[in-house]
């Protein structure tokens, strides 16, 4: 059984009329690059936009590298089954360039329904649609107007996203709405592990930084980057790694694969370093807070913590199960 999409505004169902999405009210919705797009196209999230189809494939899984990371942190976090998720229809809320809907279609026989509120869906459809055009249905949509009925999903994820919405609370109930009574919902977010989280350059530097230009702020990351890199590996080699936080410069050590070439070192910096000084919002939360949020609406929580995925990096995940 499919999943109906719906106009979020009236829940009248929607059709492919030419080159829209049309309801029986005549409220249009463009289809364009060969995504619908079910939101103003002008929003906070422009600088993600901007960033996935810069580096659209700088994140992805690659055959030949034998790493994995996305596929690996997917099941590490999810702790799906893939052969349970046969014929199952999953939600992914936040898709960025489509490092992990390109793992679901391509190691689960799952129909994917796939949304994110930026155009970086653009990038996401270049890179997956090829893969089972059948089974994947992506839209430029916003987590709190999703294009979808309520209780319609048998699995819902949102990888790397919660943190970017203006609501954490409201964002964990709109997942949840979407999940059907006894369905798993899985989240990962930026974590508060003590009052010394927020003592970092990124929250310093953020209110003027996010509000540069796109354009500005790549010129400045690109040329600052070498010599960061240069100086957070130095600072670690002297055992002060931990005076990191004061450079403004992503984790580079503890978060990236340690086989990466040094161009590819390179452009994971520049992406991730631009992904944490441009967005609109970014309020980490307590893993003990997130918990809370399931249960109040209406997931029993079945796991909350960190999740190991190499010897350094773990991420902060709360799996739960919709109740009935
Ligand atoms: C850091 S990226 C993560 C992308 C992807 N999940 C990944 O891990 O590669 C965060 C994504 O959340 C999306 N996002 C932010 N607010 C959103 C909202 N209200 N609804 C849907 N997506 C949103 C952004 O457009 C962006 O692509």
């Amino acid at each position: 059984m499919s999943v109906n999409v719906i106009n979020p505004r009236n829940g009248l169902p929607l059709k492919k009329v030419g080159n829209h999405l049309m309801d029986e009210a005549g409220q249009q919705y463009p289809i364009l690059n060969g995504v619908p797009r079910i939101c103003e196209l002008d929003n906070y999230t422009e600088n993600f936009g901007v960033q996935w189809n810069k580096f659209a494939r700088t994140q992805l899984d690659r055959e030949n590298d034998g790493l994995h990371i996305s596929r690996r942190r997917f099941f590490a976090e999810t702790h799906w089954d893939r052969e349970d998720l046969t014929g199952k229809n999953i939600l992914e809320v936040g898709s960025g360039a489509g490092r992990f809907s390109k793992v679901v279609l391509e190691n689960t026989m799952a129909t994917l329904y796939s949304v994110d509120y930026s155009d970086a869906v653009t990038a996401n459809y270049n890179n997956n649609n090829h893969i089972a055009p059948e089974r994947f249905h992506l839209f430029q949509a916003s987590i709190y107007e999703l294009p979808f009925p309520d209780n319609a999903f048998d699995k819902v994820f949102c990888f790397g996203v919660l943190q970017h919405t203006p609501d954490f609370d409201a964002s964990v109930k709109a997942l949840i709405n979407k999940a059907k009574p006894g369905a798993e919902i899985a989240v990962d977010f930026y974590p508060i592990k003590g009052w010394w989280t927020k003592i970092n350059a990124k929250y310093i530097l953020r209110p003027l930084t996010k509000r540069l230009s796109h354009d500005r702020l790549f010129s400045l990351i690109e040329g600052n980057v070498d010599w960061l890199i240069k100086a957070h590996f130095l600072l670690h080699r002297m055992g002060l790694g931990l005076l990191n936080r004061f450079l403004p410069v992503c984790n580079i050590k503890d978060s990236f694969p340690a086989t990466l070439t040094q161009a590819e070192l390179r452009e994971w910096t520049i992406l991730d370093t631009f992904d944490q000084y441009s967005p609109e919002h970014d309020h980490p939360q307590r893993i003990a807070d997130v918990a809370k949020m399931f249960e109040r609406h209406g997931a029993t929580v079945t796991f909350a913590g960190f999740e190991p995925l190499s010897k350094e990096w773990s991420a902060s995940v709360v799996r739960g199960v919709k109740r009935g």
